[in-house]
């Protein structure tokens, strides 16, 4: 396995958009800094299924995200509200970043009941999804399935399609 193009500071260019890929990340910065660049290129209405274990890193992975959307507030894993939605004030389409945490819910049904329904597949917004198997078949529109695993210590195998 190769690490990334993109992963290091001064890196190679990224695609335009950037899917089926296996990355490398040595550390929580470098899951972060992929985010980063990945929401960089982000158009509006994805919707990231951000699947792994506990401790995996889909959180640092919604920060890095976050930082990519200009989001300057401090991003936790919305585990007892749900769901957590930030303004995006810096990108002409996309408006809202929702981060969902489905690890209480049970089906796509719930995922309605909390209010994202607002903001699934919307264009003005970007949804991302910690344990998303929780609800599965929550939207086929626009989803990206980002799987991080553990690998040793600090580093992660992340895949993106
Ligand atoms: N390469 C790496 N990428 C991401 N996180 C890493 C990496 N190496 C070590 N870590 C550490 O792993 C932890 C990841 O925590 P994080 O909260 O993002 O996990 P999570 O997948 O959201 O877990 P949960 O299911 O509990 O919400 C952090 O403590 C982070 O510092
Ligand atoms: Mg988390």
């Amino acid at each position: 396995m190769v690490r990334a193009p993109g992963l290091h500071p001064e890196g190679h260019r990224f695609e335009s958009y950037i899917t089926h890929m296996k990355i490398i990340s040595h550390s929580e910065q470098e899951t972060f800094n992929l985010a980063r660049k990945i929401a960089q290129k982000a158009k509006g209405g994805e919707v990231y299924a951000l699947s792994g274990d506990l401790g995996a890193g889909k959180t640092v992975f919604a920060r890095g995200f976050a930082a990519g959307l200009g989001i300057k507030r401090n991003i936790n894993s919305p585990t007892f509200v749900l769901m957590k939605i930030y303004p995006v004030r810096a990108n002409k389409t996309i408006k809202h970043l929702c981060h969902i945490d489905a690890y209480r819910l049970r089906s796509a049904k719930d995922l309605t009941a909390i209010g994202a329904a607002d903001y699934l597949g919307k264009k003005n917004a970007i949804c991302l999804i910690e344990w998303p198997e929780r609800v599965k078949n929550a939207t086929k529109k626009n989803k990206i399935v980002v799987t991080i695993k553990h690998s040793n210590k600090d580093q992660r195998i992340i895949k993106i399609k």
